[in-house]
């Protein structure tokens, strides 16, 4: 009592010292504590800035800037016509995305790819997430109209029509489509996380739930040759997932359930269940009931594995600001903190749950349980 009085007493002290105009001066000029107070006042900048720099990045994605480049190094005046912008607001924007590492000099007045700018190429998900910002960029217009009517009916409700839909399993396939495409186009990235984590080649059968179209279990078809496959999706996402799985010549090896989760029957005998990037859409009680179901159609002594970025830890501001925000406009769900997880699916039934360390824990973390 007497310790947790003292360290209020610091913290009170600190965080009076830290808003201070007087010594925020002092210390930015101060040659002991001036690298901390610019670094500080560096990071509170880039929150403050962080929209504009969002936008400046969508306006290089949507004129192509970032595409074009990829075919080498050019002048403003020669991206300014491609871009379909003037060269004075082609300048604008390459310098812009230069300093955010977007795109960067190639001397002689040439722009080339900057090292984000070339990664983001690469990322095909991450493009995919950057054009589906536009939906949550409006519901986040006014965050604290969205936190006073604790979220849903927005943009992102809509583009998410699971998380309010009284009925489901009645969702069409034009009500799916857009955010299949999204989580089948970014699932690459999340599924070399898991499967790097975890060897699903050890299991017989594995049941994706919320598999989406496929891609997951695509991956993990190729790490394991042996393995069984089964889907359990809404039916016009299972659709989807039917076409993709024929293209890639599994559907041999595919078992494919359309229905509602909350609502009907679970294929059966999978001895590996994973969830991924599916329980933070959901609220506590309808993750009980989606645990309860997995435990209930798990075979005996088989593995739970959920993954998807979390809560708290190293990747907070993921987790807890970004999704944080997200699943609130999307109207449903949260991040949870592993402890948190290992909670529920405790009381579901499940035993011996563990985190294994994944190489990107931002793009998600994995937790393991025993069923
Ligand atoms: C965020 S997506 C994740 C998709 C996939 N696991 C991935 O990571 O790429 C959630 C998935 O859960 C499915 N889903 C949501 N509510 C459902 C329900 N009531 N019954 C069956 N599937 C549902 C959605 O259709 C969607 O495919």
């Amino acid at each position: 009592m007497v310790l947790f009085f003292k360290k209020e007493q610091i913290l009170a002290w600190r965080d009076r010292t830290l808003s201070d105009p007087r010594f925020q001066r002092w210390a930015t000029q101060f040659p002991l504590t001036r690298f901390v107070a610019r670094r500080r006042a560096r990071a509170l900048f880039d929150i403050a800035a962080g929209f504009v720099y969002t936008q400046v990045l969508v306006a290089c994605m949507r004129t192509g800037l970032i595409a074009k480049l990829r075919e080498g190094p050019a002048s403003v005046e020669s991206l300014a016509p491609l871009l379909g912008l003037s060269v004075a607001a082609t300048e604008r924007l390459v310098r812009a995305a230069a300093a955010l590492k977007l795109v960067e000099s190639r001397g002689a007045e040439r722009w080339g790819l900057g090292t984000l700018g070339a990664a983001l190429l690469g990322n095909a998900g991450v493009q995919a997430m950057i054009a589906h910002h536009a939906v949550l960029y409006e519901d986040l217009r006014d965050p604290v109209a969205l936190l006073e009517r604790d979220g849903g009916g927005t943009g992102l409700a809509g583009y998410w029509p699971y998380a309010r839909a009284a009925a489901p399993s009645a969702l069409r396939a034009e009500d799916v489509a857009a955010y299949s495409a999204l989580m089948a186009a970014s699932n690459g990235m999340v599924a070399d996380q898991v499967l790097g984590a975890y060897p699903v080649r050890r299991h017989r059968r594995l049941l994706d739930v919320g598999g989406g179209e496929g891609a997951f279990l695509t991956a993990a078809a190729a790490r394991a040759p042996d393995l069984q496959l089964m889907l359990l999706d809404l039916p016009a996402v299972v659709e989807r997932a039917r076409a993709r799985l024929g293209e890639a010549g599994l559907l041999g090896r595919a078992t494919l359930a359309g229905g509602d989760f909350f609502a009907d029957p679970w294929p059966a005998g999978a001895d590996l269940i994973t969830f991924v990037r599916v329980i933070h859409d959901h609220d506590d009680e309808a993750v009980m009931r989606l645990l309860r179901a997995a435990r209930a159609a798990i075979a005996s002594g088989g593995t739970l594995l959920i993954a998807e970025p979390m809560a708290g830890g190293g990747e907070a501001a993921i987790g807890d600001a970004y999704f944080g925000f997200y699943l609130l406009a999307m109207g449903s769900g949260r991040a949870r903190t592993p402890e948190q997880l290992m909670k529920m699916v405790t009381e579901a039934g499940f035993s011996a749950p563990r985190l294994v360390p994944t190489a990107a824990p931002m793009l998600a973390r994995v937790l393991l349980a025993r069923g």
